[in-house]
């Protein structure tokens, strides 16, 4: 356990841990990109994908799932970019025990491979329609195959937890036999409570030769996924499956922000993470998730209420020593909170028109962001324009800022842009006048519409759509709006998701400004560009 001025957990901790199997050190293994990725409403660009395993691989992760590549062009894609980006971190890729699975790991040219297969009866008998035996021969032969292509093969029973026992370790025993090196033990629909998932390792851990790891994966469905995993290395998994802000299919996995802090606070496990990148992580993961998905008040660690103090009583113990009533201090997550205790955007930065440009490119880098020199103007140009008007800009702005910028499409790439927008709206009845330029034969052509509408924002859209009707048929199938920050000089957010009604596609974008109806605008702008760049991919 640490116990140093920075950090106080309970005394029991010390006397427990003699009486538990701790591993020697414990591993992370990142799964945002793939598993976190399955959260209903999520999903990252590549460049933002490249941006978070970037932003991981600083904050020394062990392992990133970069994705599962035969699912899509998409996951490929990713799959191969991150495993060339010349990492630190191990890149993994995911595939069943299929040979077409395995071949697209290895084309993407991935460092090792995470193979899995069920092990439940129930999944056994409902979708894979397989014995257990012939389950098993499949493990001998594609555990085999793999180990072919790799030195480090994970394996995965689906469903583990909710797996005969002797099966499982069956299952196990049978990859390990066959190459496997690690082996993840799955809660896959979060079924299971802390001891009863401790008693499941402990079974394995004993069966298994002492050099093959164990790996725990849980998800959240009962929020016992921290737990789980806390349990599974308390009976000697050295290696925990993670996603930052415990994103993930349904309820999602365990929080890589809770799971590296509690190995740290409470077991004092040796560990390659840098505890200071957690917070920036999260919130560069928060900033690409869009509207549906924020970082709730009341989240552990790094919510906004988490070193917040209401009580009079608890802010004056404070004053004398903070460990009274913080169990750590936030700098330990990287989050500086300065001198004030009730402060809460603690990782305000005071980005004014006086930035220099050294400063925003020492601060880009430091995030590990790749920026061209049209971005990096871009990025300065915006930042400048809202000191002008006597702004400050806190992170979260810079954040979105940055994320339009570095999301959105090269100039040339664009179909459409935005030229003016005049809006009249108070006591009249609200009117818009658009003046886009629109790409014809490789020359910009200026065309302006008008529209009336029940508000300014609806005004706008009407008198795009009015321009853009012959080009493009879409439905607009989602809008959101958020303050990114508080105060109502706070940058607007829009987040839209756009369908091109002919071909189906469906894409999201979003625009971020000081005036909610620009950011509307652009963002439904930066929306259609999307849709015709991917109908004209799609047509080549
Ligand atoms: O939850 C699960 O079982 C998984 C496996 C692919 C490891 O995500
Ligand atoms: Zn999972």
């Amino acid at each position: 356990m640490v116990e140093k001025d920075d950090i106080k957990v309970s005394q029991m901790m010390e006397t427990i841990r003699s009486n538990l199997n701790l591993p020697e050190k414990v591993y992370f293994f990142d799964t945002t990109l793939r598993d976190g990725e399955q959260t209903p409403g999520i999903s990252f660009t590549l460049a933002e994908k490249k941006l978070i395993a970037k932003a991981l691989d600083e904050a020394k992760i062990d392992i990133i799932e970069a994705g599962f590549p035969v699912i899509s062009s998409g996951d490929y894609e990713c799959c191969k970019m991150i495993a060339g980006m010349g990492l630190d971190c191990e890149v993994i890729g995911l595939a069943r025990l299929l040979k077409k699975d395995i071949d697209s790991v290895v084309d993407a040219s991935m460092d090792s491979i995470h193979v899995f297969i069920a092990t439940s009866d129930l999944h056994l008998k409902n979708k894979l329609k397989m014995t257990r035996n012939e389950v098993l021969d499949r493990i001998t032969e594609m555990v085999g195959y793999a180990k072919d292509h790799y030195k480090i093969v994970e394996f995965s029973a689906e469903d583990a937890t909710r797996s005969d026992l002797d099966f499982l370790i069956k299952a196990n025993m049978t990859a390990i036999e066959a190459g496997a090196t690690r082996i993840n033990i799955p809660d896959t629909v979060g079924t299971i409570s802390p001891t009863a998932y401790g008693h499941i390792i402990k079974n394995n851990r004993e069966a298994f030769p002492k050099d093959v790891r164990i790996s725990v994966h849980c998800h959240n469905d009962f929020g016992l996924a921290v737990a789980n995993s806390l349990a599974g290395v308390e009976n000697g998994a050295a290696q925990i499956q993670t996603t930052v802000l415990g994103t993930g299919e349904r309820a999602g996995n365990a929080s890589f922000e809770e799971s590296v802090m509690s190995i740290y606070a409470f077991y004092g496990i040796p560990m390659n993470i840098n505890t200071k990148k957690l917070y920036p992580t999260a919130k560069l993961v928060e900033s690409f998730c869009g509207s549906k998905f924020r970082i709730p008040t009341q989240a552990p660690l790094i919510g906004r209420n988490a070193f917040r103090h209401e009580s009079g009583i608890h802010t004056h113990a404070m004053i004398q020593n903070a460990r009274t009533y913080e169990p750590i201090t936030p700098s330990l997550l990287g989050i500086n909170r300065g001198d004030e205790i009730n402060q809460i955007l603690a990782d305000s930065i005071q980005f004014g028109k006086h930035s220099g440009r050294h400063a925003l490119k020492a601060k880009l880098e430091n995030m590990g962001i790749t920026f061209t020199d049209d971005q990096f103007s871009r990025i300065m140009n915006r930042i400048k324009a809202i000191g002008d008007k006597g702004h400050q800009i806190m992170e979260e702005d810079f954040m979105a800022i940055v994320r339009d910028e570095i999301g959105d499409l090269p100039k040339e790439e664009k179909y459409v842009i935005l030229d003016e927008l005049t809006v009249l709206t108070g006591s009249v009845t609200p009117t818009s006048t658009v003046k886009l330029k629109i790409k014809k034969n490789g020359d910009y052509e200026t065309i302006i519409g008008s529209s009336i509408g029940v508000g300014p924002v609806d005004a706008s859209m009407q008198a795009i759509l009015k321009i853009i009707k012959q080009d493009l048929e879409f439905e607009l199938l989602s809008y959101n709006i958020d303050a990114v920050t508080g105060g109502t000089d706070a940058l607007g957010r829009v987040f839209i998701e756009l369908m091109d009604k002919k071909t189906q596609k469906i894409v999201t974008a979003s625009a971020t400004n000081e005036d909610v109806v620009m950011s509307s605008v652009l963002a439904l702008l930066n929306g259609m560009n999307k849709l015709i760049k991917a109908t004209k991919e799609n047509s080549k």
